[in-house]
């Protein structure tokens, strides 16, 4: 039997591991399948699209920053891709139809609650940044409960945007005057670490029992992680775990099939990741 083609596409996409992710989850569930990285020239996602459902392709990822044009790309869409406006899977049903998934936020939620054990009901969240990263989780985060979630980005304007594009009356954007002390969870979805920097916030957000999430990953602790075990000796994570449960969650919407995710996890940090 012919194997099954996945890929995913974005630009930058060299360094992505889903590959590798992929391959461990079709060896885990005796499945065949080849997992390609596509890279999209600017502009071009949807001939780039088209060409690879076209040519066998049974479905695809997508990474930065492609989300929002597969999101205009699919005939469908589920209520995390719409509530998010940012699509990260995409599969083809039984008459062509193509439909836009976000694994994202659901994927951060199962690295949170089930992974690391960290709570999110009943949480005082704060979210740093208002780009395409924060977009596609801030709606999952919503739906898991938290007493209320801050947004704070360097630009007040955009978190604004978002905060009236989720409308959630537990969900407020704010100003440096507005934040608090002490949050149970603050999670950095800005970019800032790409050029080693930490975004500006005060350092009272932060209390000794303050959770620190960075969506980002690297071979190390990433610059916020440390920055965030600096004060108070907060508990940290990355966003490695999430990475390996939206593919996990990606995997699951082409093939119905569940797999593992703790060992594989501890596997990529031993062999580096980028
Ligand atoms: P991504 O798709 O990775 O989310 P993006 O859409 O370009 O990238 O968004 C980057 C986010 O990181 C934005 O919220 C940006 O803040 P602005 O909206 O003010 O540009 C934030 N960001 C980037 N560099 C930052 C820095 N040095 N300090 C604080 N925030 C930063």
């Amino acid at each position: 039997m012919a194997k099954k083609r996945f890929a995913v596409l974005g630009n930058p996409v060299a360094h992505s591991r889903s590959p590798e992710i992929h391959q461990d989850f079709a060896r885990q569930t005796g499945m065949e399948l080849s997992y390609e990285k596509i890279l999209v020239p600017t502009g071009k996602f949807r001939e780039v699209a088209t060409d690879f459902l076209a040519l066998d392709g049974v479905g695809f990822n997508i990474t930065l920053p492609c989300k929002g044009d597969a999101f205009a790309f699919v005939d469908h869409k589920s209520s995390s891709a719409s509530k998010s406006r940012a699509v990260n899977t995409v599969s083809v049903d039984s008459n062509g139809q193509i439909h836009g998934d976000n694994t994202d936020g659901p994927g951060l939620v199962r690295d949170l609650v089930h992974n690391l054990n960290w709570k999110i009901e009943e949480q005082r969240i704060l979210v740093l940044g208002a780009g395409g990263a924060v977009r596609g989780i801030l709606w999952d985060l919503l739906q898991a409960s938290p007493r209320y979630l801050h947004l704070y980005n360097r630009t007040l304007s955009k978190a604004l945007v978002l905060t009236e594009q989720m409308a959630d009356a537990r969900m407020t954007a704010v100003d440096t005057g507005d934040l608090e002390d002490c949050y149970d969870l603050v999670i950095n979805g800005t970019s800032a670490g790409l050029s080693g920097m930490v975004p500006r916030v005060p350092k009272k957000v932060l209390g000794k029992h303050s959770r620190c999430y960075d969506l980002v990953y690297g071979s190390g602790a990433t610059v916020f992680n440390n920055w965030c075990s600096q004060i108070n000796g907060c508990e940290v994570a990355d966003g490695l775990g999430m990475l390996v449960e939206q593919a996990a969650l990606s995997f699951h919407l082409w093939f119905s099939e569940e797999v593992h995710t703790g060992e594989l996890i501890s596997t990529l940090r031993k062999t580096g990741s980028s």
